[in-house]
């Protein structure tokens, strides 16, 4: 049985800590936040992500979870330490490390011997070997290590089907010894394993979401072509799809790309281009017309409820995707503060996101379901396609609004139904 110590118990490394453990190892999870400490000894989850509970819950029964808030009782015995732990945006689009730095201080003030420190955090290229600075520079009495690069791929709201089966493991380190124990580890994840230097295995994370961003905006792009001359997006994309080389996923067109990663990811990695002199035109386009999106759709729906002024316009969904509580850069924000600013009232239901939006959209009204949000409404627009969503009783939605105007951010309803149904109804890229 390995001891695996798991840094930060956020929507990756709680996933980690409970997939390790499942996998048999010895896990002990630790966080400076010890209300989530307290709240998981208890069973209680401090995120909304499918089957974790019942997983984190399984394995504590087992003996191979533990949580703690203190290093030493973490680090004792722990062969391997994955610090997880965020990377939010700096104020100039970096990535701010100041909690990776502090992770990096506490394991090596904390560690009595060898240990391989991963880093499963998305960091810029050249943290790893910065990491290594800081251990040694922080260390009481010199105890061996090597830093490792473990970047993580897996997507919220399937993050334990993602981190079992991955595409791939990227291993990163300038140790092959150490490379290959943690390539070892994640065997029973049978996964081709790609065992690279440190700088180059961070980029890969970097780059990865940088090109499925890219590819999210690329086919918005053309949505918006279909739009204008006749064509159907969505059957766009399906026949695109079926190119091996294109592929199907990630072809969805909508609102566009939210969450924690892809903003921050694609921001960070233009920083770091434009710190060495490297115009990042493709990323910097990427994000623009990303958040262009989120102004359009009220320009849309401005123009199809003729005017916005005392309107009430309902959001079906705040999640910035399906199956998350995650309202980091969630389009439903800048969606809902756009329709605020051109006078309209706002009110929104989202299945378990709510809880998470309520401190950030504090003007909108939240309902208890979609029929209660529909009553009265001018317009409602879909932002996340849950898939309560894509059932509703259409009838009783119609018959609850004071004009049946429906917005489909996501693309889940049919346009001809939903005009037999009686509603003006507008998706995106399509007629
Ligand atoms: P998160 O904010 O959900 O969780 C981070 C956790 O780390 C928090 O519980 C926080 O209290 C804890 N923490 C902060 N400083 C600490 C310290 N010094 N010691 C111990 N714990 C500390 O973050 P997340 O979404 O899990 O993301 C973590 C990293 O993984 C980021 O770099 C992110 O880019 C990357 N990533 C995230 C996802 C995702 O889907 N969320 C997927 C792949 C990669
Ligand atoms: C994304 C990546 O998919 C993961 O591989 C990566 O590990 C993770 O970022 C990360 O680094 O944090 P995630 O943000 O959880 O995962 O979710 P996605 O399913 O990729 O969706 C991201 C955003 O793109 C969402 O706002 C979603 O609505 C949007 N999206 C996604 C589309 O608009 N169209 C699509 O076809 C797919």
């Amino acid at each position: 049985m390995r001891q695996i110590c798991v840094i930060g118990v956020g929507y990756v490394g709680l996933v980690t800590g409970a997939c390790f453990a499942d996998l048999g190892n010895r896990v002990i999870a630790i966080d400076i936040n010890e209300e989530r400490i307290k709240n998981l000894k208890k069973g209680v989850m401090p995120i909304y992500e499918p089957g974790l509970e019942e997983l984190v819950e399984r394995n504590i029964h087992a003996g191979r979870l533990v949580f703690t808030t203190s290093y030493a009782e973490a680090l004792k015995g722990a062969e391997f330490a994955f610090i997880a732990v965020g990377t939010p945006s700096g104020d100039n689009g970096e990535a701010d490390l100041k909690y990776v730095e502090a992770a990096a201080k506490s394991i090596a003030q904390n560690m009595t011997a060898p240990l391989i420190i991963i880093n499963k955090s998305t960091v810029p290229i050249g943290t790893g070997d910065w990491v290594a600075d800081i251990v040694t520079g922080a260390q009481l009495q010199p105890v061996p290590f090597s830093v490792v690069s473990c970047p993580e791929f897996l997507r919220e709201g399937v993050a334990i089907a993602d981190f079992m089966n991955p595409h791939r493991t990227v291993i990163g380190s300038l140790h092959r010894d150490a490379a290959e124990k943690v390539a070892q580890l994640h065997l029973p994840l049978r996964a081709p394993i790609l065992i690279t230097d440190l700088r180059t295995a961070e980029m890969i994370k970097y780059a990865s979401n940088a090109f499925l961003a890219t590819k999210i905006s690329f086919i918005n792009e053309v949505a918006d072509i279909c739009e204008a001359l006749g064509a159907d997006v969505k059957e766009v994309a399906t026949g695109m799809g079926y190119d091996k080389r294109i592929g199907a996923a990630m072809l969805d067109a909508g609102l566009g790309w939210g969450g924690s990663c892809f903003p921050k990811d694609v921001k960070a990695l233009a920083f770091m281009a434009e710190e060495k002199g490297i115009e990042p035109r493709i990323l910097n386009t990427v994000t623009k017309a990303n958040y262009d999106r989120r102004g359009k759709v009220v320009r849309q729906v401005e123009e199809m409820a003729g005017g916005l002024k005392g309107k009430t316009i309902g959001l079906l969904g705040l999640a910035f995707k399906p199956n998350t509580d995650d309202m980091r850069e969630a389009a439903s924000i800048d969606i809902a503060r756009g329709f605020l600013e051109a006078g309209a009232k706002v009110r929104a239901y989202d299945p378990v996101a709510m809880d998470n939006a309520r401190h950030l959209l504090p003007a909108v009204t939240l309902m208890e379901d979609p029929y209660k949000l529909a009553e009265g409404c001018d317009a409602l627009v879909v932002v996340t396609e849950w898939n309560e969503f894509k059932n509703l009783d259409l009838a009783k939605v119609r018959d609850a609004m004071k004009t049946p105007i429906l917005f489909d951010g996501r693309n889940i309803y049919e346009p001809a139904e939903m005009r037999t149904l009686g509603f003006t109804y507008r998706g995106i890229g399509r007629q």
